[in-house]
C-alpha cells in the first residue's frame, strides 16, 4: 500500500481492520500482479479435485476461453462433502427465517443429507448429467438444496427469480429446454401469497420439453396438480427413492454448472453459462478475500438466489468457504422497517451484503428503526448491483456500520460470475467508488476509438484479461456471445457500463451505456418491457426508458402508440401496467405510461430512446441528424 495521500473524501481502514487483513491483502495483490495464472492456480489448489488440471488456461480459441483443462471436480462436493470430512460436519451451514416466523437451521451434515435426498429424487424423475432443470420459488431452504442437488448429479440449473411472471418463465423454460421444473406452490411476500404454481401452470402450457414438475409445499393453499406430470416434493422425499447418500457425478472443469438469464441490449433475455471448475475457484476466492470471511462468521447476502448475487454469495461462495450463511424470506420493510436489523441482532450477523436500493429505502425511514437494535456483531458491509450514491454510503457506514465496518462496494455482473472491482478490507475507501480491480483482474476505460481515457474522463469499461469465473458462452447462441462482448474492442470484454478512473486509479461506475435499465438493482432490458407492451391488443408500438429515481436508482417510463380504434384513458394505462406485470413480473411494471401520437425514430426505423430520455429530463438530446423527422 502506498502512503501517498489520496484525493477527495477518503475513509482509511482502522487499525483493527488492518491488523486483521493487511498481510493477506498485500500478499494476494502482490502474487496476482506477479503472475495472475499462478495466483488462480494457487486458489484452485485449496479446493478438492478428483483429478488436477493439465493446464490452467487454454486461450487457443478466444474468446471461448477454458480454465483448469482436464481438471475433474464437482462444486457441490466442495460445498458440502469436503466440510463433512472435517470439524465443520456439525457446524451450521444455513440459518433461515421465514416471513411467517418459521425458522430452520441446517448443519453441513444435514444440508448434505437433504441435498443427497433431493438429488436422488431428481434422478428418479430421469434427470441426468447435462439435463436442464428450472427452479422457480421464493427464498426458502429448498432453493439452495435444489441448486446443490442439480450440481451434485451434473444437471444444469436455471433459476428463475420468483418475482418474474408467466412470459419470463415460459421463455426461460423453452430456451433452456428444461426437462424438470422445481416450483413452490407459492411464496410469502409482504403478508400475501404469490401463486407461483399457478403462474407456472400457465407458462407450462406452452413449454413442450418439461416432463415432470416437482412441487414444494410452502404456503399450502389450494393448487392444481396435473396427474402424471406434477409430484409433491414431500411425497418423493419421504419415499424409498430418496436415500441419504447419492453418488456424486464427477464433472470436468468446463462442464456447465448453471444457466442464468439476464437482460441484454436487444431481444430476449440471454442465458449466461457458468462452469463447475472456474466458477468454483472465483466464488471461493472472492468470498474469502473481499468479505474477509472466517470460520466464525455469520454471513448474510440479502439478495435473492434468483439473481447472480444469490448464486455466488448466498450459495456457492460462502458454502465453499465453510461459512454459516443466513437467508430470509420476505421483504425488507415487512412487517416493519426493523426486520433486517432485528435479524442481524437475533442471529448475530457479522457481514451484511446488500443493494444500494435497499439502503436508500431504509434511509427514508430514518435512523430510529436501525438504532432500536444492537448491531454490534457487524464487522463488514457490502454493496452490490448499482452505483451507491455517497449519501447512502455515508448513512450505511455511520448508522448501520457504527463507523467501524468498512464497506465493500463490489462491481460485477451476471456474466463475470464474481466480484471484479472492489476494495479489499484493507483498502482506503471513497464513498461511491468500487476502488480497484480484484487481484488478477485487469480493467480499463476506453474512448470511442479504443484509446485509454485520461483521468476523470468517462468511457467504456472493459476487462482486458480472462478470469476463471467468466461466462463461457450464451447458451444456444455462441455468435451473440462474440458479438455482444468481444466485438466492440477486439480482444477485450465489453461490460456495457461506462466508468471513469480518478487520479488515484480508483474506478467510479457511472451506469449502463446500452438499453439495460437497473430498477432497484434488478436488470431489465427495454426490449422485454416493450415486447410485453406490444403483446397487448391495444398497443401498436412502445418505447421504454429508465429515469432516475430516489430509491430505485432508476424507474421505467414508457411511451405507447395505440392501434386504431383504441382510446386513451387512465383505465387503459393501468391495464397496460398490469399487463407488463403479468407478462414479465411485478418488478417490470412501468412507473408511468404516456400515450403518444408518434415516437422519435431513426430513418431505419429504430426508436431513439435517448431522445425520449433527454426530453423527459429537459436536457439537450445531442446529435439529431439521424432522426427521421
Ligand atoms: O451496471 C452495472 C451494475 O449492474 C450491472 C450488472 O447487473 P447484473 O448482471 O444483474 O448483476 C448485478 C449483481 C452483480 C453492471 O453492469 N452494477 C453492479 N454492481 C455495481 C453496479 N454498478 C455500480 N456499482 C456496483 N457496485
Amino acid at each position: 500500500m502506498s502512503d501517498r495521500k489520496l484525493s477527495g473524501e477518503v475513509f482509511y481502514p482502522s487499525k483493527e481492520v488492518l491488523d486483521r487483513t493487511q498481510v493477506q491483502c498485500e500478499s494476494i495483490y502482490q502474487s496476482a500482479e506477479k503472475d495472475s495464472l499462478s495466483f488462480w492456480e494457487n486458489e484452485a489448489n485449496k479446493l478438492h479435485w478428483f483429478r488436477k488440471w493439465d493446464k490452467v488456461l487454454d486461450d487457443s480459441k478466444k474468446p471461448f476461453f477454458k480454465w483448469f483443462i482436464n481438471g475433474k471436480t464437482n462444486i457441490a462436493y466442495n460445498c458440502l462433502d469436503v466440510h463433512c470430512e472435517t470439524y465443520r460436519r456439525n457446524k451450521v451451514a444455513l440459518v433461515w427465517e421465514g416471513e411467517n416466523g418459521d425458522f430452520r437451521s441446517l448443519s453441513y451434515f444435514a444440508l448434505r443429507r437433504e441435498t443427497c435426498r433431493f438429488a436422488n429424487v431428481l434422478r428418479s424423475l430421469g434427470v441426468k448429467k447435462g439435463d436442464r432443470v428450472t427452479i422457480y420459488m421464493g427464498r426458502v431452504p429448498e432453493i439452495v438444496t435444489a441448486m446443490l442437488a442439480c450440481a451434485r448429479i451434473g444437471a444444469i440449473h436455471s433459476v428463475v427469480y420468483g418475482g418474474f411472471s408467466v412470459e419470463s418463465l415460459h421463455e426461460r423454460l423453452e430456451d433452456s429446454q428444461s426437462k424438470v421444473l422445481i416450483v413452490a406452490d407459492g411464496a410469502y411476500q409482504r403478508g400475501k401469497i404469490v401463486e407461483l404454481k399457478k403462474i407456472a401452470d400457465e407458462a407450462l402450457q406452452r413449454a413442450a420439453t418439461v416432463e415432470s414438475v416437482l412441487v414444494i409445499k410452502r404456503t399450502g393453499h389450494e393448487i392444481n396438480m396435473e396427474f402424471g406430470r406434477d409430484f409433491w416434493y414431500h411425497d418423493l422425499m419421504s419415499s424409498p427413492i430418496a436415500g441419504n447418500s447419492c453418488d456424486i457425478e464427477i464433472m470436468d472443469s468446463e462442464d456447465p454448472l448453471y444457466l442464468l438469464y439476464t437482460s441484454g441490449t436487444t431481444g430476449k433475455p440471454k442465458a449466461i453459462m457458468h462452469t463447475h471448475g472456474g466458477y468454483m475457484v472465483g466464488t471461493y476466492s472472492t468470498t474469502k478475500y473481499v468479505f474477509d470471511l472466517s470460520d466464525e462468521d455469520r454471513f448474510w447476502c440479502a439478495a435473492d438466489p434468483g439473481w447472480v448475487t444469490g448464486h455466488s454469495y448466498i450459495v456457492y461462495g460462502p458454502l465453499l468457504n465453510g461459512a454459516t450463511c443466513f437467508m430470509y424470506e420476505g421483504a425488507p420493510n415487512f412487517p416493519n422497517p426493523g426486520r433486517w436489523w432485528s435479524m442481524i441482532e437475533k442471529y448475530g450477523i457479522n457481514i451484511l451484503y446488500a443493494a444500494p436500493t435497499a439502503i436508500r429505502g431504509f434511509m427514508r425511514y430514518g435512523d430510529a428503526w436501525v438504532k432500536r437494535y444492537n448491531l454490534s456483531s457487524l464487522r463488514l458491509l457490502g454493496s452490490v448491483g448499482e452505483p451507491i450514491n455517497p449519501e447512502a454510503w455515508r448513512w450505511y457506514h455511520k448508522v448501520v456500520g457504527g463507523e467501524r465496518c468498512p464497506i465493500m462496494d463490489t462491481w460485477w455482473q451476471t456474466e463475470t460470475g464474481v466480484v471484479m472491482i472492489s476494495p479489499l478490507p484493507c483498502t482506503p475507501l471513497k464513498p461511491g467508488s468500487g476502488t480497484k480491480p480484484f487481484p488478477g483482474i485487469q480493467v480499463d476505460i476506453l474512448d470511442e476509438k479504443g484509446m485509454r481515457t485520461d483521468d476523470d474522463e468517462e468511457g467504456y469499461l472493459v476487462i482486458k484479461n480472462p478470469w476463471p469465473s467468466m461466462l463461457r458462452t450464451i447458451w444456444n447462441d455462441p455468435e451473440r456471445y462474440i458479438q455482444q462482448y468481444w466485438s466492440r474492442f477486439p480482444g477485450m470484454y465489453l461490460t456495457g457500463d461506462s466508468a471513469r478512473r480518478d487520479v488515484d486509479g480508483y474506478y467510479w461506475i457511472i451506469g449502463r451505456v446500452d438499453d439495460v435499465i437497473k430498477v432497484s438493482g434488478y436488470r431489465l432490458g427495454t426490449a422485454e418491457i416493450e415486447s410485453a407492451l406490444v403483446s397487448h391488443q391495444a398497443v401498436a408500438e412502445a418505447a421504454a426508458i429508465g429515469l432516475p429515481h430516489s430509491v430505485k436508482g432508476h424507474a421505467i417510463h414508457c411511451y405507447v402508440l395505440l392501434k386504431a380504434g383504441f382510446e386513451k384513458s387512465d383505465k387503459l394505462i393501468e391495464e397496460l401496467r398490469q399487463h407488463v406485470g403479468h407478462e414479465v413480473g411485478p418488478i417490470a411494471k412501468p412507473e408511468s405510461i404516456e400515450i403518444v401520437d408518434s415516437l422519435p425514430k431513426t430513418r431505419s426505423g429504430k426508436i431513439m430512446r435517448r431522445v425520449l430520455k433527454a426530453k423527459a429530463l429537459g436536457i439537450d438530446p445531442g446529435n439529431l441528424s439521424t432522426l427521421e423527422e
